[in-house]
């Protein structure tokens, strides 16, 4: 029997707390946007990770739309019951970087390369086994965090951390989560540090290992987009949350041999009580295997 790693991972929530539960309000919708969704499907997700158990929750950010407590996303990812990691996102600087830091409570986290939200650790179940790494992409060349601005970017300590933990580290998958895809289009992110970053994404598996880059930012939906950067190098895309009265938590397996599947599970609004075989789900429609 193959032991299954699985994450549950969210991004692009895009909370806003004046237009949660009103579809009718002005603004309720904005292009993709359903901002009177976003809590119904927040609320969902955390009822969906706590039914389901994965071995990990990811947040790669976006969880607010504009300059707003964080409250509303803080006390549902409180909820969830397993593992969990966040990245923050552009839109979530709208609030300051300290208001995230001081809302989600994480004072005290090391400072990684300019973030206390990058980080990295091992994940394991049984054979299979990942690294997981988290990049802030809104930290400047100095140490400072990036505002008004949804270009992505890495500075030099965050290139030396990424050359680190992606050589060393035992395990021989990568999966390697940010807010900005530095693989997704090219607009958003820094070119030069995009090139720079295929260079080490190229030694990394010229040595053998398997690097998947996990990002949001680009709404895409209903399905993640998949592109295979370099042979062993994988880009995704997931799926944004806020997009349309109905979208996804994106759900990654990961096997012993290093493969790599894409699964979702329904969130919309109204918000309904999670049943595991709901006939509605049609969240085995798409599969990506490498
Ligand atoms: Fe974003």
């Amino acid at each position: 029997m193959t032991d299954v790693l699985t994450i549950h991972w969210w991004t692009d929530l895009h909370l806003r707390d004046e237009l949660t539960g009103k579809p009718e309000a002005e603004g309720a919708i904005w292009m993709e946007r359903h901002y009177y969704a976003a809590l119904d499907k927040l609320k969902m997700s955390v009822d969906i990770a706590n039914a389901e158990r994965p071995d990990l929750t990811v947040c790669t950010g976006d969880v607010i739309d504009r300059k707003q407590p964080l409250l509303a996303f803080a006390q549902m990812w409180d909820r969830v019951a397993g593992p969990k990691a966040f990245m923050l996102g552009n839109h979530d600087l709208d609030a300051g970087y300290d208001s995230v830091v001081r809302e989600l409570g994480c004072e005290e986290r090391p400072v990684t390369a300019g973030s206390r939200f990058t980080c990295s650790f091992p994940l394991y179940r049984g054979q299979t086994r990942a690294r997981v790494l988290l990049l802030d992409t809104y930290v400047d060349a100095e140490g400072r965090h990036r505002y008004d601005t949804c270009e992505g970017t890495i500075g030099e300590a965050a290139f030396a951390w990424l050359e680190s933990e992606m050589t060393i580290c035992a395990e021989t998958v990568v999966l390697l989560f940010a807010h900005n895809g530095i693989d997704g289009p090219e607009m958003y992110f820094d070119p030069r540090h995009a090139a720079r970053f295929r260079e080490l994404a190229s030694r990394v598996v010229g040595s053998g290992k398997r690097l998947y880059h996990l990002a949001g930012h680009h709404h895409v939906y209903p399905l993640a987009v998949v592109r295979d950067v370099l042979p062993g190098y994988t880009f995704v895309n997931g799926v944004a949350m806020i997009a349309g009265s109905r979208s996804s938590v994106n759900v990654l397996t990961l096997d012993e041999r290093g493969e790599l599947a894409i699964d979702y599970r329904a969130v919309e609004y109204p918000y309904r009580p999670y049943r595991p075989h709901h006939p509605d789900r049609s969240d085995r429609a798409s599969t990506y295997q490498n």
